[in-house]
């Protein structure tokens, strides 16, 4: 059974050990795995639920207001990414801002 397959038929009490760091494969395995693997992943959540706390992402729009879609499309290869779309990235609310402005140092 692969990594998805497993994730699939997991119950939720499992998904969440099979979230743990040793189960990413980006990190290799053995015994060259990744040291910081755990300083890696705690580092990227935090990352990932800052910005979800404090930015609403969401389509961009276009000069009529509709929003533009994003065409799902990959790059081809070992290591895929999403081709470049535009979106939207705006403080979730003004007190969202003012953590962001003085996070940053601006004064925007
Ligand atoms: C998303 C971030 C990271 C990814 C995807 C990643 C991935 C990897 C991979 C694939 C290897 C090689 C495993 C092998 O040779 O089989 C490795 C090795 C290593 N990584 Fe990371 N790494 C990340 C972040 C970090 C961080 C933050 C640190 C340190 C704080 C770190 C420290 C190391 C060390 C020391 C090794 C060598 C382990 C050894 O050869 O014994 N890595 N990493």
């Amino acid at each position: 059974m692969n990594h998805m397959s497993s994730f699939l038929n997991a119950s939720s009490s499992q998904k969440m050990a099979l979230l743990e760091a040793n189960d990413i494969l980006a990190y290799g395995f053995g015994r060259r795995v990744c040291a910081g693997r755990h300083m890696a992943d705690n580092t990227i959540w935090l990352a990932i639920a800052s910005i979800l706390a404090t930015f609403a992402l969401g389509k961009a729009k276009d000069e009529n207001g509709n929003e533009i879609d994003i065409s799902g499309e990959f790059t081809e290869g070992f290591f895929r990414h999403p081709k470049p779309f535009q979106c939207s990235i705006v403080p979730r609310t003004p007190q969202a801002k003012d953590l962001i402005s003085a996070a940053t140092l601006t004064n925007e």
